[in-house]
């Protein structure tokens, strides 16, 4: 599949998570075969802002190329000023926008899955922040509507097409549905036949076995997997060996996984990190180091 002039062979993707995909966890997902990883949602808020703590969630290597940094906001000024300000940064490859998010912290303000109330927002947004970035593909990951009587799939996929939108990402649960429920495969299907976008399918991937199933069921070209991937970067060298027809390697020994932690625990504390670590080395117990780490962010 294509995303712009992205060329994607193993079409498994890392979902943005909060908390959970930043570099440390990007890179252990990317060097077992997730093809595209995404930053978790940043504020185009506090990207305007220059807010160091933003900039930071927004850092990446070249190694994880191709990467999203996925923003959300409330207004097309924001958006589009917030685009452009992590280009010109950044250089990513992808700029996505989060109409998704259903927490009511940032629903209340009008962004991430506010939208899904609001096409013509939604609307106005998504073409500020394509026109404010002509270089780089604009994507959207977004919820399936509101609410059950709200349902906005497949009415967006067009809509988003002539706005110049270059891929689709969908979790097909409503904004009130939050976590609940099983996310319904069948809007992704009616996703991907309103549109002739690249359709990135989401949601309850729970097996490798599944991502398979979900292309299959659905016709995505592309499979972004969350949850499946706490704790468990091995599932992408999994479902890649599946999607080769390749053999499953065995799961990780415990020598394995203990090593892929300290390298995670490594990757957190890097450039910068020699006082915070010398401080870690010397701490008497387990609560005197997470009041270090936690002193860090
Ligand atoms: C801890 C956590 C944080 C998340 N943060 C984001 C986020 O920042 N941006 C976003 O678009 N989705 C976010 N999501 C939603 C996931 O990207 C994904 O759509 C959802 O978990 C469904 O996929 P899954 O069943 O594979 O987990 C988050 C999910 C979790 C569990």
């Amino acid at each position: 599949m294509k995303i712009g002039d992205i060329n994607i062979d193993i079409p498994i993707f890392l979902a943005p998570m909060a908390g959970v995909t930043d570099y440390p966890f990007r890179v252990l997902c990317k060097e077992q075969g997730a093809s595209v990883v995404y930053s978790e949602f940043v504020s185009a808020h506090g990207i305007i802002r220059e807010n160091a703590k933003t900039w930071h969630m927004i850092e990446f290597t070249d190694f994880e190329r191709p990467i999203g940094i996925q923003i959300f906001g409330d207004s097309p000024e924001v958006m589009s000023r917030a685009a452009r300000m992590v280009v010109d940064k950044f250089s990513p490859d992808i700029l996505d926008i989060n109409y998704g998010c259903p927490v009511p912290k940032v629903t209340k303000r009008g962004a991430g899955s506010a939208a899904l109330r609001d096409l013509c927002l939604m609307d106005n947004i998504t073409a500020a922040v394509v026109e404010s970035v002509p270089e780089v593909p604009v994507t959207v990951k977004m919820r399936a509507g509101w609410d059950a009587n709200s349902i906005v799939v497949p009415e967006v996929g067009p809509r988003l097409e002539k706005i110049g939108v270059k891929a689709l990402a969908l979790h097909p649960r409503t904004t009130k549905q939050s976590y609940a429920g099983d996310a319904d495969w069948t809007l992704i299907k009616a996703l991907k036949e309103s549109t002739s976008l690249p359709i990135i399918g989401n949601g309850d991937v729970k097996s490798p076995d599944g991502v398979m199933r979900m292309m299959e069921e659905t016709g995505c070209d592309a499979v972004m997997v969350g949850r499946s991937a706490l704790g468990n970067p091995w599932f992408f060298r999994d479902v890649t060996a599946l999607y080769k027809g390749e053999t499953i390697l065995p799961e990780p020994s415990i020598v394995d996984k203990v090593s892929y932690c300290r390298r995670h625990f490594d990757h957190m504390v890097f450039n910068g990190a020699s006082p915070y670590r010398k401080a870690l080395v010397s701490a008497p117990d387990r609560e005197a180091m997470v009041a270090i780490l936690d002193s860090i962010s």
